[in-house]
């Protein structure tokens, strides 16, 4: 039987960045699209008056929203209530509960900063006396396998699994939800996705932004918290499990569990942490700061299909350019028939991600026109992007309405992900410094392929 729907979203962080880029904007689409017609209840920190959160909301769907369209933006700006408090003051939530009027099955999504989940949780309108509540707690989800422990435990005092959707926004962008179709949808990758054709597998997220004015939250996560721990891991799930037996719900995330139950845990040494230049003057940000703004790493997958393939995975700010890419080698041909030995890495599967030119290509070799048989790379390519595609936030906001978890990480898969990555975030060398522009440190050359773009 499916979960009845949410009949509000009560958003934590109103007035905050995420909300303005990405919740509103994501709001409304559903509006647009999906005739979504409950009502927002908008719940921040700061004193501004529901004009001014109005205006607000109005400005982020002017920058990042559909500006023309007035009659989701009428219906959004109409539904909007505000309950404006401190989060540790419990008239806060009592205001809260009045604003939810008749509504019985809010989803409440936590975007604010993780020091005030617990706070939060602990205070939200209680399951089994009148709501029947819902919860979307933002990444990082914890800042250590510790942490994550501790944070469950919080939660599930709660709230049962089923009401917890951990949010992490990869898993609903459309070009990962196209990996994975791609993989299981077609029968001619399956012979060759092994360690039997595949020399190693590259995932790799560059970026020509800084910090952007986020340095004080960034000097809490750093990019192994900020995208390895949640996106990057998830995307090497996608590529490395096994066809899942259906599309249920636990089918698939039992599949991607298992990958990383199969990656080792990292040690300090096996990752490359570096920090550009000029990092330690961003507002916010420690002059001595130790934090790192790139990462690249080794995984190994003690898996029958991937034993000995090398995952290198790479992520890192303030690069040569912004893509995000999986980048799946073939080995070479064992014999060179026509005199020529192939350049390694000539045959592959390309998948990008983001953030636009989003793709899938297949990486071949082909005969130069002539006399001689010689040849050339050429690569065969896809372009998926739609116009007027859905953004991750509206597919997993609506998702969260309906109840449906398929798309958001499972408690026990995001403490494997934190067990895989725990024994490095404690480090405490200094990251290798690298110039902005640049593709990170020299040292980090050896850590896979760069983006195929680069080529
Ligand atoms: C966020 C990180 O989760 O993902 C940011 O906090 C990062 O630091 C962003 O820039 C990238 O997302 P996307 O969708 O632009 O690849």
């Amino acid at each position: 039987m499916a979960a009845p729907a949410s009949d509000a979203l009560v958003l934590f962080g109103a007035t905050g960045d995420l909300a303005y880029r990405k919740i509103f904007p994501a709001v409304q689409a559903l509006i647009r699209r999906q005739n979504l017609a409950v009502p927002v209840v908008a719940v921040g920190k700061a004193t501004w008056g529901i004009e001014r959160l109005r205006e607000r909301i109005g400005a982020s769907l002017d920058e990042f929203g559909y500006a023309g369209d007035g009659a989701s933006r009428r219906a959004l700006l109409d539904s909007v209530r505000f309950v404006e408090g401190d989060y540790n003051d419990p008239d806060t939530f009592a205001r809260l509960a009045t604003a939810l009027d008749g509504a019985r099955r809010p989803l409440h999504y936590l975007a604010i900063p993780p020091s005030l989940f617990p706070i939060v949780i602990e205070r939200l309108p209680a399951n089994g006396g009148r709501f029947d509540s819902r919860v979307v707690v933002e990444k990082p989800f914890g800042r250590d396998l510790h942490s994550a422990r501790e944070l469950n435990r919080v939660l599930r005092a709660r709230f049962d699994e089923a009401s917890v959707f951990r949010i992490d926004h990869y898993l609903g962008k459309e070009s990962v939800q196209n990996l994975l179709y791609f993989r299981f949808a077609n029968s001619f990758l399956e012979p060759v996705w092994n360690r039997n054709y595949v020399e190693r597998v590259t995932i790799s997220m560059t970026e020509t932004l800084g910090v952007e004015g986020r340095g004080r939250f960034y000097e809490e996560v750093g990019a192994i918290r900020d995208v390895v721990e949640n996106h990057l891991l998830q995307v090497v799930a996608h590529v490395a499990m096994e066809p899942p037996v259906s599309r249920a719900v636990d089918s698939l995330r039992d599949e991607k569990f298992k990958v990383l139950q199969s990656i080792r845990t990292l040690s300090a040494a096996d990752v490359l942490r570096g920090q550009y230049a000029g990092y330690r003057s961003e507002p916010g940000v420690a002059p001595d700061s130790t934090v790192e703004t790139f990462a690249a790493m080794q995984l190994h997958l003690d898996s029958w299909r991937w034993s000995g393939v090398p995952f290198f995975v790479r992520a890192g700010k303030r690069l040569a350019d912004t893509a995000t890419e999986v980048l799946v080698e073939l080995k070479s041909p064992p014999q060179a028939v026509f005199g020529e030995a192939a350049p390694q890495g000539a045959n592959y599967f390309r998948f990008r991600l983001g953030p636009d030119r989003v793709a899938i290509a297949v990486g071949a070799r082909a005969k130069k026109a002539g006399t001689d048989m010689v040849g050339r790379e050429v690569e065969l390519s896809v372009y998926n992007g739609a116009e007027d595609e859905m953004s991750a936030y509206e597919r997993l906001i609506g998702d969260a309405l309906r109840g449906d978890p398929t798309l958001f990480a499972r408690e026990d898969a995001v403490l494997e992900a934190w067990r895989i990555i725990d024994p490095v975030l404690a480090t405490s060398t200094p990251p290798e410094p690298y110039a902005p522009g640049s593709s990170g440190p020299a040292a980090a050359e050896h850590l896979g392929r760069r983006a195929a773009q680069d080529r």
